[in-house]
């Protein structure tokens, strides 16, 4: 991948990204330069539903379950979780199969503590393969969820020969591209379990909202899609006593689209619905699948009763490729403060006041709505303003009463930010991040090449600070395991007030190009960096990163 030593010239050729291969695609088919010129709002393609949709703020808001521990001793606590099959009703009256961590869409949310350890063991009674990764966690390699790393459910073939398999022989050979058997790559590194498998995760990082979801290897987006995805909030006592709205007053918003069939079951238009054999979707969706039903903890344009006070929302954009920008807005036509106080690792420096807030895929935000000047009876709509019709449209709060509140926003949330700079970097990388060719098909990649668990793409070593220069065709949310980093600069310029604090993702517009700068801290071992527009990311579109 393109590398070279601080100080050496970049062509301003490279810097904008054009020339680059670009693929031809239907639905992307734009050269960067006229991607810049246009911008186009959305990557994807809507699937539309083929059941009437039921209207909007009708479904109460609900809230995912906390999980229940079943140790808390020894200075850690240990959750147990079971992927499987269920039913449940998302749209009024229609009953939906899912899959689900312990039964639940999303799944339960996790509560932990800043250098608290965590140990999930999570059990796979579902019909493919899984992996989960913890999405935000500074966590060890054999814990991070590497895409090779399966956890074989009861009864799936036993794979061949290579690389380490806890317990049942070995790992699988030949690639799971298009047509090859049962999705297994040749990855002599690759540690597979069966049934059972542990995940450690010591965070030691600061508070933020994190989320767990499912990252097999050519089949993360469907499977996120199937309902695979759930929180993990990490706190400490500094954040706890800075006053913030708290207890109901905090809400998760974990946003998300999806499509339905005739059937009520979820659409998708995987080119193999098993998700056994072929990766990737159909023609039109190679850009990405974007629902027409937003989701909202799981209900379709749910309504919130709030009293007239301050309320923290944590924001997690879940969908696999839709980006909104979010506006609060009232009946009476007034757009609310949005008072960001975190960023995807956590609290900033000092508040940042939004009117709009775009959020790309995986993306979190962490900010504070004050609703004491809506009159009790009022209604605060959230607005996507990149939806049109029924997409526009993600939930609404209802303000039932007028009520005391003790809550506030400091200025100084936060004084442990890092603050690197380019001084501090030792190398500067760049990226590309465009369509190609996968398997001879349309595909995503980096740098030219697709993803391959086998090769190696990216070393760094441990506690070096590096910069990358990334470069995008199309929306490509790029996201790093390991590390959160800073954004320096978008396309030469300042970055956007919505860059500000520490990042795990970052947003590449249309022929944009962003720096970013970080240090590859915590543990040595195998990680990833992607793009989390999940279709992209199962279609090529993922590197390893080896910190040494
Ligand atoms: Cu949210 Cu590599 O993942
Ligand atoms: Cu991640
Ligand atoms: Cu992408």
């Amino acid at each position: 991948m393109g590398e070279h030593d601080v100080g050496s010239g970049m062509t301003r050729r490279r810097m904008l990204g054009i020339g680059g291969t670009l693929g031809s695609m239907a639905v992307t088919g734009l050269s960067a330069s006229a991607a810049m010129a246009r911008r186009p709002a959305v990557t994807g393609a809507l699937l539309r539903s083929a059941i009437p949709l039921p209207p909007p703020f009708q479904v109460p808001l609900p809230i995912p379950a906390v999980l229940k521990p079943v140790s808390t001793a020894g200075g850690a606590d240990r959750y147990e979780i079971t992927q499987r099959e269920a039913t449940v009703e998302i749209l009024p009256g229609v009953r939906t199969p899912v899959w689900t961590y312990e039964g639940t869409f999303p799944g339960p949310t996790i509560e932990s503590r800043s250098g608290r350890p965590v140990t999930v063991t999570h059990r796979n009674e579902l019909p493919v393969p899984t992996v989960v990764h913890l999405h935000g966690g500074r966590t060890p390699a054999a814990s991070d969820g590497y895409p090779t790393d399966l956890v074989l459910p009861e009864g799936w073939p036993d794979p061949g020969h290579g690389g380490h398999h806890r317990g049942h022989g070995g790992h699988g050979s030949g690639h799971g591209g298009h047509g090859s058997g049962h999705g297994m790559h040749h990855d002599p590194r690759a540690v597979v379990t069966r049934l059972t498998r542990d995940y450690t995760f010591p965070l030691e990082q600061r508070p933020a909202l994190l989320w767990y979801h499912d990252h097999r290897m050519d089949f993360t987006a469907p499977a996120i899609w199937r309902g695979l995805a759930g929180l993990q909030i990490v706190r400490d006592d500094a954040e706890d006593a800075l006053g913030l709205p708290a207890g109901r007053r905090e809400l998760p918003l974990v946003i998300m689209d999806r499509s339905f069939a005739a059937d009520g079951g979820l659409d998708y238009p995987a080119l193999d619905p098993t998700l056994r054999g072929r990766l990737g979707v159909r023609e039109p969706y190679i850009g990405g699948v974007l629902g027409d039903v937003i989701l909202v903890n799981g209900a379709p344009w749910p309504v919130h009763e709030v009293d007239a006070v301050r309320y923290r929302l944590r924001i997690l954009n879940a969908s696999n490729a839709r980006h909104y920008e979010l506006e609060a807005v009232s009946d009476d036509g007034r757009r609310l403060d949005l008072v960001q106080v975190g960023a995807d690792q956590g609290l900033l420096a000092a508040p940042v006041t939004h009117r709009v807030l775009p959020i790309a895929p995986a993306e979190r935000y962490d900010v504070v709505i004050d609703f004491s000047g809506v009159p009790v009876g009022g209604r605060v709509r959230v607005v996507n303003r990149l939806g049109s019709g029924r997409t526009r449209e993600v939930m609404a709060f209802r303000v039932a009463r007028k009520a005391a509140d003790g809550s506030r926003i400091p200025r100084v949330l936060s004084g442990d930010l890092p603050a690197w700079r380019r001084s501090d970097a030792v190398r500067v990388r760049d990226f590309s991040f465009r369509a190609g060719r996968l398997h001879g098909d349309h595909g995503w990649v980096i740098d030219g090449l697709p993803f391959d668990p086998a090769r190696s793409d990216v070393t760094v070593g441990l506690g070096e600070v590096e910069v990358w220069r990334l470069v995008a065709d199309v929306h490509h949310p790029v996201h790093l395991h390991l590390v959160g980093f800073r954004i320096l600069s978008r396309s030469g310029r300042l970055p956007l007030p919505h860059d500000a604090g520490l990042k795990d993702t970052v947003a590449l517009r249309p022929g944009e190009s962003a720096e970013i700068i970080t240090r590859f801290d915590g543990y040595r071992g195998r990680y990833l960096f992607h793009c989390h527009n999940a279709e992209h990311e199962d279609m090529g579109m993922m590197a390893n990163l080896e910190v040494v």
